[in-house]
């Protein structure tokens, strides 16, 4: 049986088949043979041109070498598709002999930090944490805290505002009043918050930054309690032998008021560009909370008494970390972050 033609297309079909290493080669062979324009199929298609005695033969010929072929290519793509498939797994298959890759590591960003700390050591002193809007009302931000429109203390703090009269918040004070509207004395909270305000920018202002307020209201609080309660936080905050002290200031909504400084950590005391020469970096300001505004949220001032304050966050960072200029808490370069981290 047979046909020599179509045995040399068969033989060299089955070498071809038998060296495909891949179902790429396989598809190449099939259409090489068995394709519309393929070997074999142009033999019997061209069956018709051949003498009329040998077509039988040969057609039959050509259509067993055809289903062979088709036969052997099934079953050489199912076995190199076997090894295609096996090759791939290995290549996903994780190589636990390469050295392991370190994912990088975020840290709490300093600000964050410190003002976790302020909670903590309040925290330790009985004080809750409390919070409020950034955008305020002139009421709760200005009028609730003894600030009427046309008061000079207004200038103190260069407004933001917003159209309807609202403001972005230029301190954690207004808090305080909201608090106190809600509830009724004792009051022990900090206040941690963002404020803003028209500060021209240098290295120990910005124009959004933080603040953390404090407030305290309950029978027979004096200053003298203050002064405890920030001496202690101070000498947490910055070490045993850190040194404060209290300078007499002005507040609308305390009365009396003081300022806090620390000695300056740049120069010690002597001077120099952070502290503007005065050997002081001021931190907060506090005072006696005024009548009132207690009055203003409906508690009565001959029953109870209270103080408060609002720190900078930015400033005792600095002071912790001996960090010169402020601009570099908002700056986030990594490099900054990762030294304090
Ligand atoms: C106030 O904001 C008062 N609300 C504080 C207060 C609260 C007094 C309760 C009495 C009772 P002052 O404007 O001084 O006060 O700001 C408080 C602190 O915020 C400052 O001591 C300083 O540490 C910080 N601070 C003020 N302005 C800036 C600024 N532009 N950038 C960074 N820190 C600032
Ligand atoms: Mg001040």
């Amino acid at each position: 049986m047979g046909h020599p033609r179509v045995d040399a297309v068969a033989g060299e079909a089955r070498a071809a088949i038998g060296r495909a290493a891949s179902s790429a080669d396989l598809e190449a062979v099939r259409v090489r043979y068995l394709g519309r324009q393929g070997t074999l199929t142009q033999i019997l298609r061209t069956l018709g041109t051949l003498p009329a005695a040998e077509r039988p033969a040969v057609g039959a010929a050509a259509n067993e070498v055809k289903r062979e072929l088709e036969t052997l290519l099934e079953r050489r793509l199912r076995e190199v598709q076997a090894a295609e498939r096996r090759r791939e797994r290995a290549a996903a298959r994780p190589d636990l002999t390469l050295p392991g890759r370190r994912p990088p590591r975020g840290a709490v960003h300093p600000l964050t930090r410190v003002s976790d700390e302020i909670a903590a050591i309040f925290g330790g002193l009985g004080f809750s944490v409390a919070e409020g809007p950034e955008i305020e009302t002139d009421w709760y931000n200005f009028e609730a805290l003894n600030i009427p429109p046309d008061h000079p203390a207004r200038d103190m703090q260069d407004t933001f505002y917003l159209p309807g009269s609202l403001l972005l918040r230029t301190h954690t004070s207004p808090v305080q009043v909201r608090v106190m509207q809600t509830q009724r004395p004792p009051v022990r909270i900090i206040v941690p918050g963002r404020v803003y305000r028209r500060d021209i920018v240098d290295m120990t202002h910005s124009p959004i930054f933080h603040q953390v307020e404090g407030l305290a209201v309950d029978r027979d609080v004096s200053m003298a309690d203050l002064k405890g309660t920030l001496e202690l936080f101070a000498r947490q905050m910055f070490g045993a032998r850190s040194r404060i002290r209290f300078r007499p200031s002005f507040f609308p909504f305390t009365e009396p008021s003081a300022e806090v400084d620390v000695v300056c950590f740049r120069c010690g005391g002597d001077g120099c560009r952070v502290c503007k020469q005065s050997g002081w970096l001021e931190i907060l300001g506090s005072g006696m909370v005024h009548p009132t505004v207690l009055r203003n949220v409906g508690y009565d001032p001959e029953e109870v008494t209270g103080w408060a304050f609002g720190m900078g966050i930015e400033r005792i960072a600095m002071l912790r970390y001996g960090i010169d200029d402020i601009r570099l808490f908002f700056e986030n370069d990594v490099r900054f972050l990762r030294q304090l981290a």
